[in-house]
């Protein structure tokens, strides 16, 4: 079987993270968030799988050649010289995804959830029409595409509608699709919007289903929801693979740690904590629903809540980090520094407090 991941651009919405590294290989769980994708790709038996990315993509290729023996799969970057939103990156990987008549996968970059790729490829030949998307239900369905399904056909979408102004209904797109290969001849070579333009073409058709998910579900595209998504990632491991989980008396509800990670036994960590490799925590920390990136440094007696501290990274004695706030790499917080909700940019050294929501530069 067949998969792209819409990779995208430049992400944004997760600076400071990345802007040292892309947004697939920002670590999510441990892990490099696409590596989550992949491998639950590979596990359904996929083998071919095209990464779409509109920048020049050497890191990526680096760092993910390593993982294509070890899940079995042949990894294509395709690249766009203009962005080709949604759509015509499924349009300019046209020889890979049509190379047989088999239905392939198409995924947001960003979404995290368990991945049923095997129960919907079963439900997307079961019902034989030309697209399957999976469905989840979410409380603000106004930054998602949202779902309306058709009164007379179970799983039948009767409307489609991305971003709606007026509630129409809180079932949602969430960001992943099985489609035959026949879709892609209603895109053409162009910047084409799958969610405008493709869905409401195989609407009228009556050829696109709903799939509905199972367990949680997130995108995880900016640092509050990348924060709640690893909570509900934590609570699905403790569920799925509880031995994946860290404990001991100093820690407290939900973490992952890596095993390299030095942590102080008079520190207090979680819940829903994760923690990268070789980074040591100080004796009277305090860590909750945070993540901390590979080699940081978070001393002595310092709180951090609800806060990502990106790689290499130096939080002093006795401070404050909440809000969501984001360190970015190589961010020295000097000691009793409050921080309320400050997107650090890489390399900076922070003496005052920063007791708003803000970005320094
Ligand atoms: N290759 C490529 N080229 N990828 C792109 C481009 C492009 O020009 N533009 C966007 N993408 C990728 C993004 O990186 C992301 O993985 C995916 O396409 C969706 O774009 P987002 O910018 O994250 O869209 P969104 O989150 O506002 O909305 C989409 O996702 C929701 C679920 O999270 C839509 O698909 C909604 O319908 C959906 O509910
Ligand atoms: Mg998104």
């Amino acid at each position: 079987m067949k998969g792209l991941i819409l990779v995208g651009g430049y992400g944004t919405r997760l600076r400071p993270l990345t802007l040292t590294v892309p947004k697939p290989l920002v670590e999510f769980g441990n892990r490099p968030m696409i590596l989550h994708q992949i491998e639950a790709l590979a596990n359904a038996g996929v083998t071919d799988i095209v990464l779409a990315v509109n920048y020049r993509p050497e890191v990526m290729v680096e760092t993910l050649q390593k993982y294509e023996k070890e899940y079995g799969v042949n990894i294509t970057f395709s690249v766009e010289e203009e962005p080709l939103d949604t759509a015509g990156p499924l349009k300019l990987a046209e020889k890979i995804l049509k190379k047989d008549d088999s239905p392939f996968f198409v995924l947001n970059s960003d979404v995290i959830c368990e991945y049923p790729f095997k129960e919907l490829a079963d439900f997307h030949k079961a019902h034989g029409g030309k697209g399957t998307i999976v469905a989840t239900k979410v409380d603000e369905p106004s930054k998602y595409g949202v779902i309306v399904h058709d009164i007379a056909t179970p799983n039948l979408i009767d409307r489609f509608v991305e971003k709606p102004k007026e509630f129409v209904g809180n079932r949602i797109n969430a960001g992943i699709y099985i489609l035959n290969p026949e879709v892609i001849d209603l895109i053409e070579m162009k910047p084409t919007s799958i969610e405008k333009e493709t869905f409401p073409i195989l609407v009228n058709e009556k050829s696109l289903y709903s799939f509905d998910l199972e367990g949680f579900w997130m995108d995880v595209g900016q640092p509050k929801d990348f924060l709640s998504g690893t909570v509900l990632y934590l609570e699905s491991l403790a569920k799925k693979s509880p031995e994946k989980l860290t404990t001991g008396s100093n820690i407290v509800g939900n973490a992952l740690i890596d095993p390299t990670a030095k942590i102080s036994p008079l520190a207090k960590i979680g819940p829903n904590v994760v923690i990268g490799p070789n980074v040591t925590i100080g004796d009277g920390v305090r860590i909750e629903r945070s993540v901390v990136l590979a080699n940081s440094n978070i001393k002595e007696h310092s709180l951090v809540k609800s806060t990502i501290v990106g790689w290499n990274s130096t939080v002093g004695r006795w401070c404050r980090l909440e809000g969501v706030t984001v360190l970015g790499d190589d961010v020295n917080v000097k000691d009793e520094i409050y921080i309320n909700g400050g997107k650090v940019l890489p390399h900076k050294s922070i003496a005052t407090n920063v007791p708003q929501e803000s970005i320094i530069m």
